[in-house]
């Protein structure tokens, strides 16, 4: 059985409404009769930010997973061969599709994926269910991935302490401010941090210029003091195969996160400071790697959905 062009294109459009640093999409799909490859677009790199490509693989892994998630809505069997080819780092994965049933559970996640966004804003003063925190922490598992909840006093004043001092590592770093600049674009531009145009130019050029550390980590802070719930994904060790595995259960965990109406956000300044990382994960009281610092909790608010790339610019052809 071949898929059809349309059928293929489908499941890649549901792959690029995943998330990624920065927005940045970095990622482009090769077609095939019956399977489709994920391939790193790595000219949409963020080499201050992330110089060992860590964020951009895991951003691959949540659209790998995404892929996953249309493949089984679509009544087909993704079978997931992660770098099938030794020679090409780029070429992270060649997603098998068969048509010999789907995984019920994954495919429940289809109408989550255009729901799911990073939301910025405060929750909900409500507690996060224990139960649908117990089902984030199982969906993350099956992943080959951990969710250390923070739930301790301790264990949160430490990991905000840290994002506090992350924001003003990074804001101090005139390359990373140069770096997030870049990435502030008009909405039409279909990806980047979109602002409305005309404001582009002025917030570029303050980003460039001043180091807004302090007032970003007071306000971040306060975001994961009266977080819901704040939570580390980590893994047990830390290659790109386990940033791929990170990646698919970050999305998994979103995805089943909307499903019981819950938002996510990330505050992952910690994990991008190389000096605070292992501090973060200590904090865990577990042994591992932190790839994520998450808030969760309910959205008050339903917000507009990220600029995406159109589907012609992820896809190349096969040679
Ligand atoms: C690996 C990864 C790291 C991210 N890090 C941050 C972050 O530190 N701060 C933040 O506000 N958003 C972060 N994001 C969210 C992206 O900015 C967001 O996915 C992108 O702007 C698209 O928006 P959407 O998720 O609502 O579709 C991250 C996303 C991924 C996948």
């Amino acid at each position: 059985m071949n898929l059809s062009v349309p059928q293929l294109q489908a499941l890649v459009h549901a792959a690029t409404l995943a998330p990624s640093s920065h927005n940045t999409q970095p990622w482009l799909f090769r077609l095939e009769d019956q399977a489709i490859e994920l391939l790193a677009d790595r000219t949409r790199a963020l080499p201050v930010n992330d110089p060992d490509d860590r964020e951009l693989t895991i951003s691959c892994g949540c659209a790998l997973f995404n892929l996953r998630v249309a493949a089984a809505a679509a009544g087909l069997q993704a079978q997931v061969e992660p770098w099938p080819d030794a020679a090409d780092g780029d070429l992270l994965a060649r997603v098998h599709l068969l048509p010999t049933g789907s995984g019920q559970d994954v495919a429940a996640l289809q109408a989550a994926m255009g729901e799911r966004r990073t939301y910025r804003e405060r929750f909900a003063a409500t507690a996060v269910d224990p139960t649908a925190l117990r089902s984030l922490m199982d969906a993350v598992h099956s992943e080959d991935a951990m969710l250390a909840v923070l739930d301790t006093a301790d264990q949160r004043l430490g990991a905000a302490a840290l994002v506090a001092e992350g924001d003003a590592m990074l804001w101090a770093n005139p390359s990373w401010r140069r770096e997030l600049a870049a990435w502030m674009h008009p909405r039409r531009r279909g990806d980047g941090l979109t602002l409305p145009a005309l404001a582009v130019p002025v917030a570029q050029m303050v980003v460039r210029t001043f180091d807004m550390g302090h007032g970003v980590a007071a306000k971040d802070r306060q975001l994961a003091d009266e977080s819901p719930v704040l939570a580390v994904l980590t893994t047990v060790c830390d290659s790109p195969r386990d940033w791929l595995a990170a990646g698919q259960a970050l999305q998994r965990l979103l995805l089943l996160g909307v499903q019981l109406g819950l938002q996510a956000s990330y505050l992952n300044q910690p994990v991008q400071v190389a000096t605070l990382r292992p501090k973060l994960q200590q904090i865990t009281g577990r042994p591992g790697h932190a790839q994520l610092l998450l808030r969760i909790g309910v959205p008050t608010q339903t917000l507009p959905a990220a600029a995406r790339r159109p589907l012609a610019d992820v896809l190349v052809t096969a040679s």
